[in-house]
């Protein structure tokens, strides 16, 4: 059985991490779509409520379990059992960061822990959760970045009424 994590922040899940969480399904045995409960961050959703959220918009892909994960990736992928983390790669600009951690997981886990990058889909390369959320907090339309029930949940947020 081959298992990934897909670790990040997911506030909110995007159409981009979506594809990148299909795709990924179809790779591996099971993937582990874990939120981080990052203390340093102020997010928009709670942990339980972006795990909610991952939970429903993956709902239809059977072998995605969501999880959510505080400390350091490589700890909580060696307590699963997990050796490869999954991340998109939208442009260049996500590639220093993403080559950064891949390489601190490496040597944080002694070779455990590798990264599999998959391109983001052209169509999503633009969407993140940041502009997501600046976009929807002044009533923009957020429709092609994300589902329509994450649109809802998010507009709420920002108590604008669509
Ligand atoms: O969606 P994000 O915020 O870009 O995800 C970043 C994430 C969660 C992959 C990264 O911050 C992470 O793994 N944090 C956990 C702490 C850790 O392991 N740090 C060492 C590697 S930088």
């Amino acid at each position: 059985m081959k298992r990934a994590v897909y670790p990040g922040s997911f506030d909110p899940v995007t159409y981009g991490h979506l594809d990148i969480i299909k795709r990924a399904a179809e790779i591996f045995d099971v993937l582990v779509v874990s939120v981080l409960n990052n203390k340093g961050k102020t997010p928009l959703f709670s942990v339980e409520e972006r795990v909610k959220i991952l939970e429903e918009a993956t709902k239809d892909i059977p072998n995605v379990q969501v999880d959510s994960f505080s400390g350091l990736l490589v700890d909580y992928a060696a307590a699963n059992d997990i050796h490869v983390s999954v991340r998109g790669l939208r442009a260049i600009t996500d590639f220093e960061y993403e080559l950064q951690i891949a390489q601190t997981n490496a040597k944080l886990s002694g070779g455990k822990l590798d990264s599999v990058f998959l391109t983001t889909n052209l169509e999503y390369a633009y969407v993140s959760s940041s502009t997501v959320k600046e976009i929807a907090s002044f009533g923009g339309d957020i429709s092609q970045c994300v589902p329509d029930f994450v649109a809802e949940k998010v507009y709420e947020k920002y108590n604008i009424k669509k």
